[in-house]
């Protein structure tokens, strides 16, 4: 079976990346739409990039609107913002919430209408150039082709993957992600596993996107827990933000599946962050896939050191899920009851959840297809893990 391969235009990765952006920013238009949030305002990374555009005399306008995950009404004030300074291009500097604010403005600027009509529509005009700046080693937005923005009239986190939303230009300079902290840090750096794994164990894997994602799980095993106790290791820093870049490349080919399925709605529901969402659900899920999906696993038993020689296929794939589960043990992630999810309004939401989670289309992709009633049992057994915990 054939693939198609897609990586953004350009990407320029290392220390002073954003220097370096600049020779092809010139190129993009006259005045740039910045998206980004207040923290990037504040911690000063807006200016290390307006500076660059001073020094190559490109204006800017800057909407910095984007303070939480982002939603459908921050996209439509975002257009309105883009249409009304005049601008003809756009970068997204910050975590994967400005990044995809980013491109959702820039596809409803150009193919007009509101965002919240998006939802599986295929993007039939090109948007003008877009520039990705991560500051999270997570998401990989950077170079996915996704944009996630909830639509908050439908409680329901729409995922939108076409592309062109693909941007021309990324621009990962590790040095922005050594302010994250402790929390930002292993949600992000946990969101970036669940891509690798995910896109590894997915049916639409292919060996192209295997190559970055056996990549990405590598790294972030040896470097996930130094950022999260020693945030100011800038080798490990640089090493994360590759497999960032890495496992969003792998996971824009090869998709996602259920973890991500299972995580929108939750996070669309009880507002927790993406990758903690993730992370809560990469125990239960990985338990569920591996009957499913036993070879892959035990290749990246292989690829982390955990495969012992003279195991069998299975024994290697329990190796990995117990790797996987104790690294998340050390990573002290927060249960649902931690983040203060009420007990009833969460089974009260299970089907729904459940009817989201399947229609998104992720879960369709796991090896091990879940059924609308084996998702909402696994939804029953995250809370219940949850509650052991306690
Ligand atoms: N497009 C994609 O391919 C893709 C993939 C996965 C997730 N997502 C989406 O991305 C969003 C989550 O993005 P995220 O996890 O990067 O979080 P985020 O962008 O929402 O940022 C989380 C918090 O970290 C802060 N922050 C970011 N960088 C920082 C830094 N360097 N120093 C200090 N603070 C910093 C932000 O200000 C914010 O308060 C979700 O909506 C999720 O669904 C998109
Ligand atoms: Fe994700």
């Amino acid at each position: 079976m054939a693939n198609l391969f897609f990586v953004p235009q350009n990407i320029i990765t290392g220390e002073n990346a954003v220097q370096m952006s600049m020779q092809y920013i010139r190129g993009f238009g006259k005045k740039a739409l910045i998206v980004t949030d207040d923290a990037m305002v504040s911690l000063g990374n807006m200016k290390k990039l307006t500076d660059e555009l001073d020094a190559i005399g490109t204006k800017y306008a800057v909407y910095s609107g984007i303070n939480s995950e982002p939603t459908h009404s921050m996209i439509d004030a975002g257009v309105g913002i883009y249409q009304g300074t005049g601008c003809d291009f756009l970068i997204g500097i910050g975590g994967g919430s400005p990044m995809d604010s980013m491109k959702a403005i820039a596809a409803v600027a150009a193919n007009g209408g509101s965002i919240k009509e998006y939802t599986g529509k295929k993007l039939e005009k090109p948007l003008p150039p877009t520039v990705t700046i991560p500051t999270t080693a997570g998401t990989g937005s950077e170079a996915t082709k996704v944009s996630i923005i909830t639509n908050t009239d439908t409680n329901v986190k729409m995922l939108l993957s076409d592309p062109r939303l693909m941007a021309a230009l990324a621009v990962v300079d590790p040095v922005f992600t050594l302010t994250a902290p402790p929390g930002v840090t292993v949600a992000t750096g946990v969101d970036a596993l669940t891509h690798a794994i995910e896109a590894y164990t997915s049916r639409k894997a292919f060996p192209l996107s295997d190559i970055f994602a056996v990549s990405a799980v590598t790294k972030i095993f040896k470097n996930i827990y130094e950022v999260y106790t020693n945030g100011s290791n800038r080798e490990a820093r640089s090493e994360m933000a590759t497999a960032a870049l890495e496992a969003g490349i792998a996971f824009s080919n090869a998709s996602v599946t259920i973890v991500h399925g299972m995580s929108r709605p939750i996070g669309a529901l009880f507002h927790i962050a993406h990758g903690l969402s993730n992370a809560q659900l990469q125990g239960v899920c990985l338990k569920y896939l591996k009957s499913g999906a036993i070879e892959q696993l035990c290749g990246l038993a292989k690829a982390i050191g955990v495969y012992r020689s003279g195991m069998t296929a299975e024994e290697g794939a329990d190796a990995f899920v117990s790797a996987t589960t104790g690294l998340l043990q050390r990573l002290n992630i927060k249960t649902l009851q931690e983040c203060k999810v009420p007990e009833s309004d969460f089974f009260q939401n299970i089907p729904k959840m459940a009817e989201d989670a399947l229609a998104s289309g992720s879960p369709g992709n796991t090896r091990r297809t879940p059924s609308k009633e084996e998702i909402m049992a696994l939804y029953k057994e995250l809370w219940e893990e949850g509650v052991k915990k306690a």
